[in-house]
């Protein structure tokens, strides 16, 4: 028997590379100086390094027109696009207007979006098709005279299906709404590069892709104003105040170039396990549902409802064999709104867990997986 768990849940988080953290080594007690000083040499060091990671960030990701605004993660950037853009939108033009989103989209974009709501702003949450996309035709009928923003995700954290952002963002920017995306889980995994100049923002997360936690990005058009979450120093271009975390930030930056150098390679090995773990799961056991689309999804995501047994039961007897998640890792243990939003019942919803494959995910890891969780349902039918 093994003794260590195996891990599946890669979309909850990823370890540092070893090339990241060797990357930061200098920045946490050699070059340690605020890059917002300016003071002295080294603080001047210091900000050039700033700068220069902000310029290798653009040209990773193709950027034009775009201001690289760093964060503390997702959760910040969702934060700061969609409560800083709606708040700003209010001051100049005196109207509370419409919002529209996804019912599938994490907490981090539906919690500031309910707050919205309680300061007078309306907000449509479209329901997905059974397979987890939305409808095209469905979010133009969504769409009212005072509809000034949009926010869907590129890919989802649970399900893992990729949303048609170019045909939505298209429909934006022939209404002139503004359209802001959460890459969080996309970015490295899947082609993005050609996406970014049609999404007017846009956030990224570091320890998704092998970077280290607690450092995100926001990237805004130029011309994009939004009023700031934090204030007090004028950072960030005035959008978000606060010494920067340099070591944080040259970690993130080489996990970028790393993630979109990599992508195509790493979509392929990625999806190879995935589809073989689906592959002898669906051989072995009888009575599992696909949660979301096969086709348009991330290749390192699985999400699936074992029918005809306790929920509760199997992740716990799943727990010390394998770690993966019974839902999004931010839901405290309630059916997983996504699964409820597909038509899945409180039963199957409960009964469900998303596998998610790593980079160092290998094939004896995934012939184990397929025992376990094989085993498990036959254990509880
Ligand atoms: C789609 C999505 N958005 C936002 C977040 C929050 O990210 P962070 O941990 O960087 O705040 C996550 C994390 O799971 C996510 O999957």
């Amino acid at each position: 028997m093994l003794s260590t768990p195996i891990l599946l849940d890669y979309q909850s988080s990823t370890p540092c590379s070893k090339d990241v953290v060797d990357a930061m080594q200098p920045f946490w007690t050699e070059i340690f100086s605020n890059p917002s000083s300016k003071s002295n040499l080294a603080s001047i060091n210091a900000s050039a390094i700033l700068e220069a990671s902000r310029e290798k960030i653009e040209q990773n990701l193709l950027l034009n027109n775009k201001k690289v605004v760093f964060t503390s993660g997702a959760t910040e950037s969702n934060n700061l696009a969609l409560l800083g853009f709606a708040r700003n939108y209010y001051k100049k033009t005196g109207n509370y207007g419409h919002i529209i989103t996804l019912k599938t989209e994490h907490k981090a974009v539906l919690e500031p979006l309910d707050q919205l709501k309680k300061e007078g702003f309306l907000v449509t949450e479209i329901t997905p098709e059974k397979d987890g996309l939305i409808s095209e035709d469905n979010f133009i009928k969504n769409i009212r005279n005072d509809t000034f923003m949009v926010s869907i995700m590129m890919a989802n954290n649970e399900i893992g299906v990729i949303q048609p952002i170019e045909n939505i963002s298209k429909i934006c920017k022939l209404r002139e709404i503004i359209f802001h995306s959460d890459f969080a889980q996309c970015l490295g995994y899947i082609e993005v590069n050609d996406i970014f100049s049609d999404v007017n923002m846009i956030t990224i997360s570091s320890h998704k892709i092998y970077g280290p936690k607690g450092i995100g990005l926001l990237l805004i058009d130029d011309d994009i104003d939004l009023e700031p979450l934090i204030i007090g120093g004028g950072h960030e271009y005035g959008f978000r105040a606060g010494t920067l975390p340099l070591p944080l930030i040259v970690g993130f930056t080489k996990a970028i170039e790393i993630a979109v150098c990599n992508q195509k390679k790493n979509a392929k090995q990625l999806l190879m396990h995935r589809n073989s773990l689906l592959k002898g799961l669906l051989e072995n056991n009888s009575g599992l549902l696909i949660n979301g689309s096969l086709t348009k999804r991330l290749p390192h995501n699985l999400n699936l409802t074992a029918l005809d047994l306790n929920g509760t039961k199997f992740h716990k007897l799943l727990k010390s064999k394998i770690v993966c998640s019974s839902g999004s890792a931010c839901s405290n243990g309630e059916p997983s709104h996504v699964l409820l939003a597909l038509g899945r019942s409180f039963k199957e919803a409960e009964s469900s867990i998303r596998l998610s494959i790593g980079l160092s995910t290998n094939s004896q890891d995934i012939k184990h997986s397929i025992q376990i969780l094989t085993d498990t349902i036959k254990s509880l039918r």
